[in-house]
């Protein structure tokens, strides 16, 4: 059903009316209703929740910032992805739900492996992780490193550039067209699809956000059925996720899900963690400065930038069964709602938790990228992105500077920038080359 009614029904079922809740929790002061609708200081409504124990309790759902309590849940049997039949709503408001399915991929519903439970999870995660071999993670090595000069060659044609649009979102996007064999001249349309799809993660958003991803979900399923088809006539082009699209393991849905899923959790996490990395460093130029000092330091640096300022800040699990967390009891069907981004500045495993600092021995303790059945498939290549991205910016423009205060997203499970205004200044290489 995508008719414009039905599309409009769909959101006000699964946005709509939570949004219409969270407004009245938020406005009676609940700090975990404020940080979903975004409204007020991030980082205090974390330490609140933290304040409230490692399990705060809400009218529909638990909160935890803790990083026990998290990477126990992550891991546990117990839990598994959010099925709404399973969450207790009303059965008119689910045969609702269900009505009114637009049928489109969707990165965050199943088939897409993020929201699947063994054994289904078992089974695509096995055959999506053909593309995250060690022997394909090198090859794309080779090409992040040729990306990102040339990107950063292209930028130094320019005195002032934005760094989110014109470096940070270019690189994953030019790796997932790689990754899934789509032509690079898709790559606009790529970082389309993960812009208006990144609304998606957040609970209660708007008509407007709703409306553009479910868009974009038809651009998905349009544009990437017709490159699977494409592939069938042609043949295997030599990248894993041709050879999974061409081996029939997997249905036409299940195949789109499961690579707009890449796009979804590839894209926009990794230009985060770019647009992060340059805001922290250019935040705290001592840290800059002990890198250029000792440029073996970056992996630890990616891995502290994923702690302090994590893309990724929450996600949720769905109690399989009656269990217990830290001592409380939690019924079958509750949802645990966990603040990664909170669990990561946990002053129980995080010595100073909200300084930022390159050589913190624990960083890569982190739970950024999750843990458990579903820790991130993309870690590798993440870590790999960033600190090759962030390394070869800051050596080749050294004298990189802000024009303008870098401007967040108005996202809330996604944390990151929107635009990053800097003067490059003088290019190092350019000024070896010509010396
Ligand atoms: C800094 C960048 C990234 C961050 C912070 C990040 C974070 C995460 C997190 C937190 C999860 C688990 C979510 C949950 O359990 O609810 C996840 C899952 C996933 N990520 Fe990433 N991710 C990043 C980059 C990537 C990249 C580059 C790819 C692929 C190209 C990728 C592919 C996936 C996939 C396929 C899953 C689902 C795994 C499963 O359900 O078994 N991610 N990621």
């Amino acid at each position: 059903m995508r008719s414009r009614p039905a599309v409009w029904l769909r959101w006000a079922t699964v946005h709509g009316v939570p949004r219409a809740f969270l407004t009245v929790r938020a406005r009676r002061g609940e700090p975990l209703a404020r940080l979903i609708l975004g409204r007020g200081d991030r980082l205090a409504l974390i330490e609140e929740i933290r304040a409230a124990g490692p399990l705060m309790r809400t009218p529909v759902v638990w909160a935890t910032a803790d990083y026990d309590v998290c990477r126990t849940v992550l891991r546990d049997n117990d839990f598994g992805v959010a099925d709404p039949s399973e969450t207790g709503l009303p059965d008119a408001l689910l045969g609702l739900i269900r009505r009114v399915d637009p049928g489109l991929p969707n990165p965050v519903e199943p088939p897409a492996m993020l929201m699947t439970d063994p054994p289904q999870h078992t089974e695509y995660r096995k055959l999506v992780s053909r593309s995250f071999t060690p022997r394909s993670i090198a090859a794309l090595d080779t090409r992040i490193g040729e990306l990102t000069a040339e990107l950063l060659d292209d930028l130094g044609r320019r005195r002032e550039v934005d760094l989110i649009a014109d470096y940070a979102a270019q690189l994953p996007a030019a790796v997932i067209s790689r990754m899934l064999g789509v032509p690079d001249e898709d790559r606009a349309r790529i970082l389309g699809w993960g812009e208006t799809g990144a609304a998606l993660l957040d609970i209660g958003i708007g008509w407007r956000p709703f409306r553009a991803a479910i868009d974009g979900l038809v651009d998905v399923d349009t544009h990437l059925g017709a490159h699977f088809r494409r592939l069938h006539q042609n043949g295997a082009d030599g990248t894993p996720f041709s050879s999974l699209a061409l081996d029939g393991s997997l249905s036409g849905r299940e195949l789109i899900s499961n690579a707009a899923l890449l796009v979804g959790a590839g894209v926009e996490t990794t230009v985060n963690l770019i647009g992060n990395g340059i805001a922290a460093l250019l935040d705290h130029p001592d840290q800059l400065a002990l890198l250029r000092d000792d440029p073996g330091l970056w992996p630890s640096a990616v891995e502290e930038i994923l702690r302090y300022d994590s893309p990724v800040q929450m996600t949720a699990r769905t109690a399989h069964r009656d269990t217990e967390i830290a001592g409380v009891g939690i019924r079958k069907g509750a949802v645990i709602v966990m603040l990664l981004g909170g669990a990561n500045r946990d002053p129980k495993v995080f010595d100073r938790p909200q300084t930022f600092d390159i050589t913190r021995a624990n960083a890569r303790d982190h739970l950024a990228f999750a843990s458990g059945i579903h820790v991130c498939l993309g870690a590798a290549l993440a870590r790999i992105e960033g600190a090759t991205a962030l390394r070869e910016l800051f050596t080749r423009y050294p004298d990189l500077h802000l024009t303008a205060p870098a401007e967040p997203r108005d996202l809330v499970t996604l944390h990151g920038y929107r635009h990053l205004p800097v003067r490059l200044g003088r290019a190092a290489t350019a000024t070896r080359r010509a010396s």
